[in-house]
């Protein structure tokens, strides 16, 4: 297991196998932990690597159990944890991670952790890593036991969402907790326009990816297990896009007729936009816009895979009068910026990364452009407010301040052509899907308003 030494006590480039594995994972989850970068960013520089699915797959794992090894480690280490080098101390919660996780025996994790130590350039830790980390075996059923009587550690959550959580879903905090921390199915959508569900799930079936159709969503298909896109038969072409079953519902809830203008505000990295113009490929044009350029690009990206056209612009739809030489639209889709606390299960970087004091920033934002977006839809048009938020502040406290705002504004009933998602919970203004619950989507609040024609 140890690594080869050189003359000079060194260590050559040679690890136990799955060591070099660990410290890439490491340096990604201690940049998420300390620097504050996304997962994705902070994974991208082992995009390249040949264990990249494996440097994932422990680097998230880790994140997503973070707040709950990271209270049980710093028990375990005599000195105060702000006193450790902080890959150091993300050396010792991604090896708890491996320990309590992975399918391996605790031995052989600690043995990786210790080997992985040197391949981080900590060589002078190991005993420390060592001594922890086999402490850790042999007494983690207590300690987990101990941490685990407070609900945030116990789901790794920060206790700040835990307890906006409770206020928002009392009845339903414990398996919205449960439910972000277990791994999401992977969703396709199948663009109806080129070929139908029964094919496509025969195509998948041919390449040995047994699939489902969901009863409740025309066009959405669940991989029984998670794939590469590029395995994925009719990805490359465009026939198919990734996209939960949750999200599905924002193209038919804006139910575009051809002809029609459409705006699609806060499109990127534009898989609604994508699903609109599949749904409605005689709509008049679509203008996606996007604060972020870098994120546009994706957007056109996207278009290009699925052979689809958009006028794409990049604009501060937060700005007072960002839209006024844009409108009107018939439809208009708001897919808002929000704390994302929905989609946590696919990103679990946000329960390390967002901060009770983001919230209010993000609902002031929201009401900014919810407002532009009302004020560039025509009379009787429709919008659809959206986001993947758990948040009320977020999503109906959004919704009836624009109608305490805007006297022609009106919520319009859930369309009977859409049907709910099992388990949906219809609220006074709008619906909101609570992650995993009974149809396994991702979160998502979603509200249809018309503007009285002016009279
Ligand atoms: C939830 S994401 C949109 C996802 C997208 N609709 C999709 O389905 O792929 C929100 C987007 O809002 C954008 N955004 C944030 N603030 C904005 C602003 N002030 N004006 C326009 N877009 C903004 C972000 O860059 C981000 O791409």
């Amino acid at each position: 297991m140890r690594a080869a030494r050189g003359q000079d006590g060194g260590a050559r480039a040679r690890f136990a196998p799955g060591a070099e594995t660990l410290a890439a994972a490491v340096r990604a989850v201690a940049a998420v932990a300390h620097d504050g970068q996304n997962a994705d960013d902070a994974l991208a520089s082992a995009e390249t690597r040949e264990d990249r699915a494996a440097v994932r797959a422990i680097a998230l794992g880790t994140i997503r159990w973070y707040l709950r090894l990271a209270p049980v480690v710093a028990d375990l280490v005599a000195r105060p944890a702000g006193e450790l080098d902080p890959l150091l101390r993300v050396l010792l919660v991604a090896g708890a991670h491996q320990v309590e996780h992975s399918r391996g025996a605790p031995e052989v994790s600690v043995h990786l952790a210790v080997d992985a130590a040197r391949a981080l350039g900590l060589a002078r830790t190991t005993g420390l890593v060592n001594a922890v980390l086999r402490r850790f075996v042999r007494e983690r059923v207590e300690r987990l036991a101990a941490v685990d009587r407070e609900p945030a550690t116990r789901h790794a959550h920060p206790p700040w969402l835990v307890e906006a959580l409770r206020e928002a879903w009392p009845a339903d905090l414990d398996s919205i907790l449960d439910a972000a921390n277990r791994h999401p199915p992977m969703t396709l959508r199948v663009d109806l326009s080129r070929g139908t569900v029964v094919d496509y799930l025969a195509e998948l079936a041919a390449n040995g990816r047994p699939a489902r159709a969901l009863p409740w969503r025309a066009g959405a298909v669940t991989l029984e297990h998670p794939a590469p896109v590029a395995a994925l038969p009719g990805f490359r072409d465009g026939r198919v896009s990734v996209q939960d079953a949750g999200a599905q519902l924002a193209a038919p809830l804006l139910d575009v007729q051809p002809g029609e203008r459409v705006l699609d505000a806060c499109a990127a990295p534009g898989g609604k936009t994508g699903h609109v113009l599949e749904l409605a490929p005689q709509a008049g044009e679509l203008v996606a816009v996007d604060l972020d350029p870098r994120r546009m690009a994706m957007v056109e990206e996207t278009l290009r895979r699925l052979g689809r056209q958009a006028a794409c612009r990049v604009l501060d739809l937060a700005q007072p009068g960002a839209l006024r030489e844009a409108g009107p639209f018939d439809r208009v889709l708001v897919d808002a910026p929000c704390s994302a606390t929905g989609v946590i299960r696919r990103h679990p970087d946000i329960k390390l990364l967002r901060r009770a004091a983001d919230v209010e920033p993000l609902a002031r934002a929201q009401q900014a452009i919810l407002r532009n977006a009302f004020d560039a839809l025509a009379p009787g048009g429709r919008l659809v407010y959206a986001t993947c938020s758990l948040l009320p502040q977020e999503s109906e406290a959004q919704v009836l301040a624009l109608l305490a705002a805007r006297p022609a504004a009106t919520v319009l009933p859930w369309p009977g052509t859409v049907p709910l998602p099992p388990g949906a919970r219809r609220l006074e203004a709008g619906v909101q899907l609570l992650p995993g619950a009974e149809a396994d989507t991702d979160g998502f609040y979603y509200a249809c308003l018309g503007r009285r024609p002016a009279g």
